[in-house]
């Protein structure tokens, strides 16, 4: 039986292509997915409506090939900070940010903008977002100093999606890399954080990626401990309709905290 992968696996066995394809080809997702990632785009953008969350500087963790996770938040920041471990996502995000890309995420700045009800085009909020864009950083969360050699002062806004639970190997780990992505965080910052709940594995193509099983109740804990207050908690159950042979979730969240002062 093959491996599942992890940690340096994702340079090898990680393709960018295969990735949109099976999960960000339209807003539908994959079919096994149910309505995941309708889910997840709603739940962005209900975050980011209500004002609370705003700042100048924002840093994405594990922006992966793909941009959803912050068309909603480019709106209440001035600077984005996209990042990513893998170095064929980072190629990926290059070419979207210069136009070379064949993928399209048209169908995500649509919900998004429709969402908001200003009549703004897709395509003009796209070419907003790529004008806040600073840089594509490389990004390790196993390390001590994640961002690093490149070094910033501290954020106004972290956000990440589907990122933590990939990168952490077990809980204890999963802390610890909390406490590293408060210390990239301003005091009062806001981490916005969408995951997936329970789910131990999810597919890329021919391979199995390594998936840290977690629960809504550790998930809170965990942030609670590393000085955030949490101000928006919101999950979801999977539907029936996923097929359990692309990833096992049981269900999803998006989370809002702040960095106690
Ligand atoms: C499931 S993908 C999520 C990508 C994207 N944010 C999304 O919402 O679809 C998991 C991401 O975690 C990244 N990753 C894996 N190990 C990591 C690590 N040690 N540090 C930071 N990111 C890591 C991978 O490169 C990949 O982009």
């Amino acid at each position: 039986m093959e491996q599942v992968k992890y940690g340096e696996d994702y340079k090898r066995d990680f393709h960018p292509e295969e990735y949109l394809q099976m999960y960000y080809g339209t807003l539908k997702g994959a079919p096994s997915e149910g309505d995941m990632l309708q889910t997840s785009m709603t739940f962005w953008h209900e975050a980011f409506a209500q004002g609370h969350v705003r700042g100048r500087r924002l840093l994405d963790i594990g922006t992966g090939p793909t941009i959803h996770s912050v068309i909603s938040a480019s709106n209440y920041c001035d600077n984005i900070y996209l990042s990513d471990f893998t170095p064929q996502n980072r190629e990926t995000l290059l070419k979207w940010l210069d136009g070379s890309l064949e993928h399209s995420f048209k169908t995500f700045l649509q919900f998004v903008v429709d969402e908001e009800g200003k009549g703004e085009l897709p395509n003009d909020r796209e070419a907003v977002m790529k004008d806040k864009v600073v840089g594509i950083f490389p990004l390790d969360l196993l390390q001590t100093d994640p961002l690093m050699p490149a070094l910033f002062p501290p954020f106004d806004i972290i956000t990440s999606s589907l990122c933590l639970e990939a990168a952490a190997q077990d809980l204890a780990s999963y802390e610890i890399i909390a406490g590293r992505i408060g210390r990239l965080l301003k005091d009062g910052g806001h981490v916005v954080l969408f995951g997936v709940l329970g789910e131990s594995f999810y597919r890329v193509g021919s391979h199995s990626f390594y998936c840290l099983k977690i629960s809504a109740e550790q998930v809170q804990d965990i942030w609670k401990r590393s000085g955030f207050t949490i101000v928006e908690w919101k999950q979801k159950a999977t539907s029936v309709e996923f097929d359990t042979s692309l990833s096992d979730f049981e269900g999803v969240f998006l989370m809002v905290a702040r960095k106690s002062c």
